[in-house]
C-alpha cells in the first residue's frame, strides 16, 4: 500500500475539478471536438507562459520531438545527438523522423547532456543536437548554442520534463529551432491522457508542424505533403487550461519542497543530492537522489509505503530497442554509474513538510 505517491494526480484534480467539467460542457455544447477555439487558446496561453512566440498542440511528446525535426527537414541520413540517460521516446522520435540516433555522455554532476562529449561526436552529418531538459532543469544551451553555430547544425530542444522552466530568462524552445514537450499526466503540466506539444520562435516552423499535424495539410483537402494525424485533443486542452494558471504556484510548491528536501537530507551522508545548474530556474519535475544500493533501497521504501522510483533504470544505448546501435556496457560511464545510484523521491505541489519528514525518515533507515 502507497501512502506517499510519488506523484499525486488525484489531488490536483481537486483544484481544477469544476473549471475541467465547464470547459467540458463548452467542447460538448459546440461540438469542437477537433481542434478548434479550445486549442488554439490554450496555444496561445502556453506559448506565452514558456516565452516561445508559437505553440502547436500535437498528440503526445514522442510526436511532438518528431514533428519538430520533420519540420526542420531531419530525415535519412542525418545524425541527431542526444543524451543515452533519457526516457526511450527521446531516441524512438529520431529514428521514427527517419534519422539517426548518435548518443552521448552527460555531465556527472547534474546528468544532464555533457558538451565536451557533444564536441566529440559532431561530424559531417550531424544536423542535430537535442539536448534533454531532464528533471526540470535547462541543459546548458550557451555551450550547446555554440557548438551547433561552429558546427552549422540545429538545435531541437526535448522538453518533456520542463514546463516552465528558465535558463538565463529563455524559455524552452527559445534556445533552438524548437522544442517538443509532453502533458502525459504526470508532467508538471499534465493531460488526462495524451497530449503534447511544439514550441518555437520561427513562423515558418511553426506553419509547418500545423500541417504535419493535420495530414500534411494547411487548405483543407490539400496536402502538399505526407503528414500524420497527431493533433491535440479540444477535451486536453480544456484540461491544459484549466491547469496553466496555477502552474508558475505549482513550480513554486515543487520548488519549496525541493528546498526542503535539500535541507532534510543535508546530514544525510549516504545520499548526494541533485545539484542546479548556474543560471537555471529549475521546476523540479523530479527530485533525484543518488544512493547506494540502490535497488535495495527502492524496495525498503516502496515497502515503507513511499511511492519511490528510478528515472531511468537503464540508459537508452544498452535498451533492446538500441541495440543495433552496437553499444556495449562501459560506453558511457557516467550515465551507467548514475542510472545505478538515481532515486527518485515523492514530490507534487501539494507534498507537506511531514510526508517530507516521513520519506526522509524512510530513506534514512533504508539506508540502513
Ligand atoms: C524526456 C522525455 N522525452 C519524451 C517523452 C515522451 O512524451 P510522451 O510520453 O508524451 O510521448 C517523455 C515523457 O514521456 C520524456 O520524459
Amino acid at each position: 500500500m502507497v501512502d506517499i505517491p510519488l506523484v499525486d494526480l488525484k489531488g490536483q484534480h481537486q483544484e481544477i475539478a469544476a473549471g475541467v467539467e465547464e470547459g467540458f460542457r463548452r467542447v460538448c455544447a459546440d461540438a469542437a471536438f477537433i481542434l478548434g477555439r479550445e486549442v488554439t487558446a490554450f496555444e496561445d496561453e502556453f506559448a506565452r507562459f514558456s516565452r516561445v512566440e508559437h505553440c502547436i498542440g500535437v498528440a503526445n511528446g514522442t510526436d511532438a520531438l518528431e514533428l519538430a525535426l520533420r519540420a526542420v527537414d531531419v530525415g535519412a541520413g542525418d545524425e541527431v545527438i542526444l543524451p543515452t540517460n533519457s526516457f526511450i521516446a527521446s531516441a524512438l522520435a529520431v529514428v521514427r523522423a527517419g534519422a539517426t540516433p548518435v548518443l552521448v555522455d552527460c555531465d556527472p554532476v547534474h546528468q544532464l547532456i555533457d558538451p565536451a562529449a557533444v564536441q566529440a561526436r559532431l561530424g559531417p552529418r550531424t544536423r542535430v543536437i537535442m539536448p534533454v531538459h531532464l528533471f526540470g532543469q535547462m541543459a546548458p544551451m550557451e555551450a550547446l548554442q555554440a557548438l551547433a553555430r561552429d558546427a552549422g547544425c540545429m538545435l531541437v530542444e526535448d522538453a518533456a520534463q520542463a514546463q516552465g522552466a528558465i535558463r538565463n530568462g529563455t524559455g524552452a524552445g527559445g534556445f533552438g529551432e524548437a522544442a517538443g514537450t509532453s502533458f502525459y499526466p504526470g508532467k508538471n503540466l499534465g493531460a488526462y491522457g495524451d497530449a503534447g506539444a511544439v514550441l518555437t520562435r520561427s513562423p515558418r516552423i511553426a506553419d509547418r508542424v500545423r500541417a504535419l499535424r493535420n495530414y500534411g495539410s494547411a487548405v483543407k483537402y490539400h496536402h502538399p505533403e505526407r503528414g500524420f494525424n497527431s493533433r491535440l485533443d479540444a477535451l486536453q486542452a480544456v484540461v491544459l487550461r484549466a491547469k496553466l494558471p496555477k502552474l508558475a504556484g505549482w513550480n513554486a510548491a515543487r520548488r519549496a519542497a525541493a528546498g526542503r528536501y535539500d535541507a532534510l537530507l543535508a546530514d544525510v551522508g549516504a545520499v548526494t543530492r541533485p545539484a542546479t545548474l548556474a543560471g537555471n530556474q529549475h521546476v523540479w519535475h523530479l527530485y533525484v537522489v543518488r544512493v547506494p544500493r540502490r535497488d535495495a533501497v527502492v524496495q525498503r521504501l516502496n515497502a515503507a509505503g513511499i511511492g519511490a522510483g528510478v528515472h531511468y533504470p537503464t540508459p537508452i544505448h544498452l535498451q533492446g530497442a538500441f541495440a543495433d546501435l552496437g553499444h556495449r556496457p562501459g560506453a558511457f560511464p557516467v550515465a551507467e554509474a548514475a542510472a545505478r545510484e538515481i532515486l527518485s523521491l515523492p514530490l507534487f505541489p501539494g507534498i507537506t513538510t511531514a510526508q517530507q519528514e516521513r520519506v526522509v525518515g524512510a530513506l534514512r533507515t533504508a539506508l540502513g
